[in-house]
C-alpha cells in the first residue's frame, strides 16, 4: 500500500467546495478532478474517496481517471523538490546508488513525497550536466559528483 500523508483541514475544505460547486453537473468528474489538481497541485487518495461518495460514482472510476492521465499527481508537492538523474552518463557513475540512498534514508519513492512533505522525489533522464555526474538537484540547485555518503549532507541543508 502506498504511503499517504493525511489531508489537511484546508485541503478537505477545498475539495468540499469544488464538489459542491459542481454537484449540479453530473458527468463533471474530470472537471472536478482538474480543479482539485489545479488548486491543491495533487489529487489525494482520501480526496478521491470523498469525490466518489459525494458524486455517487465508483471509486474505481475516479482512480482510473487519475491514474490514466499524467497530468494528475497522487502525492502532495513537497516543500523541496529533489530530482535524481538516471541518464546513462550518471547511471554508469553510480546514480542508482544515489537514488537508493535517497529512497532508503528518506523513505520516499520516485513520484512520491515524504510523509512529512519535506521532499518530493522525481527521476529524470538527463539534466544536461553529464560531465559532473552523478547529479541530483534540490529546488533546481545542481549537486554534482554525488556519492551515497553525500546524500544526507546535501539534503539536510533543506528544512
Ligand atoms: S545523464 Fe545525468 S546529467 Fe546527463
Amino acid at each position: 500500500m502506498e504511503k499517504v500523508s493525511a489531508l489537511t483541514k484546508d485541503e478537505i475544505a477545498t475539495i468540499d467546495n469544488i464538489i459542491k460547486s459542481n454537484r449540479e453537473n453530473p458527468g463533471q468528474l474530470v472537471k472536478v478532478l482538474q480543479e482539485i489538481q489545479s488548486q491543491l497541485r495533487y489529487v489525494p487518495l482520501e480526496g478521491q474517496k470523498l469525490i466518489a461518495d459525494r458524486l455517487n460514482v465508483p471509486i474505481s472510476k475516479v482512480y482510473g481517471i487519475v491514474s490514466f492521465y499524467n497530468f494528475f499527481r497522487l502525492f502532495p508537492p513537497g516543500k523541496h523538490s529533489v530530482t535524481a538523474c538516471m541518464g546513462t552518463a550518471c547511471y554508469v557513475r553510480g546514480a542508482k546508488d544515489i537514488l537508493g540512498e535517497i529512497r532508503k534514508k528518506y523513505k520516499v519513492e520516485p513520484g512520491q513525497t515524504t510523509v512529512d512533505r519535506r521532499f518530493s522525489l522525481e527521476v529524470i533522464r538527463c539534466l544536461g550536466c553529464c560531465a559532473i555526474g552523478p547529479v541530483i538537484t534540490v529546488d533546481g540547485k545542481v549537486y554534482g559528483r554525488m556519492k551515497p555518503a553525500k546524500v544526507k549532507e546535501v539534503l539536510e541543508k533543506y528544512n
